[in-house]
């Protein structure tokens, strides 16, 4: 056991004594919460949820300060098969505030809906949900409370915009991977989310892909992604189980959203965001939620932000129960990890399979071919039926190429056997 270990085990027993001897109905209240306050929240978290709970670092801004995830499930800390996992990421422009308080009640409603909200529990019995609070603890620092509008912490301690700082699969980004993005890409490498959203202000929207034209020729329209269905019904679940987002009335003045949705690049093109990466280089389905018109109200705002959005915040992670998954395996039986697998018409996006060789693909209901790659196996496809409500699963099986290269020995040899028996035959 090492020090901190101690000292959290002896943290625990204060807490809980405090817990006992207080009060355990103390909520988290609606106030902003600085870096050190965040942090308290986080371990207490552990301290009191030990069992659904994990608290880990990404990385550390360019100040140095850690990039907190807590992740909230049954079982947490370990592999439950074709279990799919689910990330928001809160702040990620510094001065954007509201979304960063939105995740820290979002985590409480969590935990305490665990084993008192069938619902919650049911959900955080077969999913891993993973909440970032801030990606730019730096930017919140030096934003200031009451700004609506403008640029003060918009970016990260060295100037540059996080959400414009990813490799961008259409036109080329120049501006230097910061540790903060860095941190997000291994992140999203090692851990194979299924669907994701990021949290802003400044609008009331929810956007997703593409941000970008795919092409010189376009400058304006939507950049419509292969899986524009899937990600329209996905920013709708946002909208539509929002209080007021869906209502046109709510758009902040001058923008105009039918449902409160849009395709990014329709709004406005985005280059090197966090939403196209996410679903270009993994296949994770993310779009980008626009939460408040104001960046940073005051903290008597919060209340209502928090009942407009908790049911939202919730039913829309529910969605990564829809589609198909699977395993992608040899003929052995053995996972096959960082297979592509792609859906017949909606390619080039393909999900990644984690390192258990696990595909998740989120489709409406109907009919789809799906088709599994991998370095060393031969290309495979297979029929699947999509019903509503419910996920399909489906395994794919990829023979080595060895057998397939020892049959075109075989077809290779054929004609000369051919030629042979002909031979002795005439
Ligand atoms: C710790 O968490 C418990 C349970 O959610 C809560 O009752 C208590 O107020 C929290 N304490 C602090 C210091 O956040
Ligand atoms: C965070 O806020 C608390 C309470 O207002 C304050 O005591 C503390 O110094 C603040 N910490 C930082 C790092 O600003
Ligand atoms: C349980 O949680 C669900 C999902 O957030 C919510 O819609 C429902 O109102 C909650 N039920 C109660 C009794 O709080
Ligand atoms: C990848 O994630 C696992 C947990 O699933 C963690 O233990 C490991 O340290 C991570 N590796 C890297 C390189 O981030
Ligand atoms: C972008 O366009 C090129 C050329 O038409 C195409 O080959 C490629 O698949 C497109 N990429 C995406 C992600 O749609
Ligand atoms: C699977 O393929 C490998 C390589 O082609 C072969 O050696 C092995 O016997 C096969 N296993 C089964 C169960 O067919
Ligand atoms: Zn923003």
């Amino acid at each position: 056991m090492n020090t901190i270990q101690y000292i959290l085990r002896w943290d625990r027993v204060i807490m809980l004594l405090v817990g006992y001897t207080v009060s355990r109905v103390a909520s988290l209240d609606f106030t902003y919460h600085n870096q050190t306050q965040l942090e308290r929240f986080l371990r207490n978290a552990t301290l009191y949820y030990p069992d659904i709970t994990d608290l880990y670092s990404i990385g550390q801004s360019v100040r140095g300060v850690d990039l907190w995830v807590l992740a909230i499930g049954r079982d947490i800390k370990s592999h439950v098969p074709l279990r799919p996992h689910v990330k928001y990421i809160g702040n990620i422009h510094g001065n954007e505030a509201v979304s960063r308080e939105m995740m820290m009640h979002f985590i409480e409603y969590l935990l305490t809906g665990y084993g008192s909200n069938e619902t919650v529990t049911d959900f955080l019995k077969k999913t891993g949900v993973h909440v970032m609070v801030t990606m730019n603890p730096d930017g919140y620092g030096i934003s200031i409370m009451g700004t609506c509008t403008g640029y003060v912490g918009r970016e990260n301690a060295n100037g540059y915009d996080l959400n414009r700082n990813f490799p961008d699969f259409f036109k080329a980004n120049t501006s230097p991977v910061q540790v903060e993005t860095k941190a997000i890409m291994n992140w999203i490498q090692n851990r194979s989310f299924v669907l994701s959203a990021n949290l802003h202000g400044g609008a009331m929207v929810a956007n997703y892909p593409f941000d970008s034209y795919n092409s010189t020729s376009q400058t304006s329209g939507a950049s419509i992604s292969p899986d524009d269905d899937v990600f329209q019904h996905l920013a709708l679940t946002y909208t539509r189980s929002h209080a007021t987002m869906s209502l046109s009335p709510e758009t902040c003045p001058g923008d105009h959203f039918v449902n409160g949705i849009t395709n990014g690049a329709q709004w406005y093109t985005v280059n090197g965001g966090m939403q196209d990466y996410n679903y270009l280089s993994v296949g994770c389905m993310e779009i980008t939620i626009e939460m408040a018109c104001c960046k940073f109200p005051q903290p008597s705002q919060l209340p209502q932000f928090w009942s407009k959005n908790k049911d939202a915040l919730f039913n829309f992670l529910t969605k990564v129960h829809i589609g198909a998954k699977g395993l992608v395996i040899d003929n052995d039986s053995n996972p096959i990890p960082n297979a592509r697998v792609y859906v017949v018409g909606r390619e080039p996006v393909h999900f990644k399979t984690s390192k258990y060789g696990e595909y998740w693909k989120l489709l409406l209901p109907g009919k789809y071919t799906l088709k599994a790659e991998a370095d060393g196996y031969l290309t495979t496809t297979v029929s699947i039926v999509v019903h509503d409500g419910v996920v399909t699963r489906k395994d794919i099986m990829l023979m080595n190429t060895d057998v397939k290269s020892e049959g075109s020995k075989h077809a290779v040899y054929l004609p000369f056997i051919l030629l042979s028996m002909t031979m002795i035959l005439l």
